[in-house]
């Protein structure tokens, strides 16, 4: 049977390092949840941008869109303290599985990971959509994978701006070239072209060698009553959790604030990054081969709620967010110079 998520109620206190204990991850509570309807005819068709290469008036709503978020009460749902806890509760054990009260839900590391984070960020866009009054507001994907892209894109990094956040890596600003292989330790003396093809080898190796399979790339099947972490895809360890690393601060206990589960969506530069993990789905599945989703009903009908741009509470199901254009939104077509990077 799917996985199925508990309603917001039924958040309990999560588990916490200990310099976090005490933080509550739950959403507000509700009595009303209703079920996710794909729109019909789609939406006019929001298109999701590398976050380097956006203008300015751009960045002027975006701005202005993160600025209204963060000024919501945390009381609200919509607001960019909720939104990041939405990261918490699911991800630090603040559900346990409906039917099994002892086992904690995790949506890392197996075949929740792409749906949930799709989920998560579609209704991220649409609450900043709506705060602006822009239906086709589509958030900037962190294009990692390609060199112009290979640092803090610099709209995050200015620190008047709502899109900054100071519990970063101060020694990963820009032009830092990012290290799409990160441990923890920088490797100083390597020129910045050499980390640049180490990267798009990198690439190639989690996309294409390591990704022939739904189970490769989207991660092990993850079913009501097993086990969390049955293990996740590729792209899912690295370069995801390696980017996660080497932008949280390598000074703060657990790499906060995005090297950890409970504080990474505290940094709005966390959703750019998902954005562009949300677009390598997208392209995973144009590489041919046995790439193709899990047809696996436990898979199509793994539920999570959400809250929407109204602040109504919106159970989905996987089923209904495996093609983007349904919900309304793709990613700009841009290269992707490590598809022939072969190690
Ligand atoms: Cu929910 Cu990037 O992790």
């Amino acid at each position: 049977a799917p996985v199925q998520t508990p309603n917001p109620n039924a958040c309990g206190p999560a588990d916490l390092p200990s310099n976090a204990q005490g933080l509550n991850c739950c959403p507000p509570r509700t009595t009303s949840i209703v079920d996710f309807v794909l729109p019909t005819p789609p939406s006019t068709l929001r298109v999701r941008q590398p976050a380097h290469l956006v203008d300015d008036e751009f960045k002027e709503k975006f701005t202005r869109a993160m600025s209204l978020m963060k000024a919501l009460p945390s009381t609200d749902p919509r607001s960019f303290s909720q939104q990041a806890n939405v990261h918490c509760a699911y991800c630090n054990g603040g559900y346990s599985q409906v039917g099994f009260p002892n086992m904690d839900l995790q949506v890392h590391n197996s075949w929740l990971f792409y749906p949930f984070h799709r989920w998560y960020l579609y209704f991220y866009e649409r609450i900043l959509g709506n705060l602006i009054d822009d239906p086709t507001f589509a958030i900037p994907f962190w294009n990692w994978d390609t060199q112009a892209g290979m640092t803090m894109p610099t709209m995050y990094t200015d620190p008047n701006s709502p899109l900054y956040d100071p519990i970063r890596d101060r020694g990963h600003q820009p032009p830092k070239v990012l290290d799409l292989n990160y441990d923890g330790i920088d490797s100083n003396d390597l020129p910045d072209q050499s980390m640049i093809a180490n990267n798009l080898t990198v690439m190639y190796r989690q996309m294409v060698n390591n990704s022939r399979t739904a189970r490769l790339f989207l991660g092990a099947p993850y079913r009501a009553g097993s086990f969390p972490n049955p293990g996740g895809g590729s792209v899912e360890n690295i370069p995801h959790g390696t980017v996660h690393v080497w932008t949280g601060d390598r000074n703060r206990q657990n790499f906060e604030n995005m090297g950890n589960f409970y504080s990474a969506a505290r940094d709005p530069l966390f959703y750019a990054h998902h954005a562009n993990m949300d677009r390598m789905w997208s392209v995973w599945k144009t590489l041919g081969g046995n790439r193709r989703d899990y047809t696996d009903s436990d898979w199509l009908n793994a539920s999570f709620i959400f809250y929407d741009e109204n602040a109504q509470a919106i159970r989905v199901r996987v089923r209904d967010c495996v093609d983007t254009t349904k919900l309304g939104y793709n990613y700009q077509d841009v290269d992707l110079p490590w598809i022939n990077a072969q190690p």
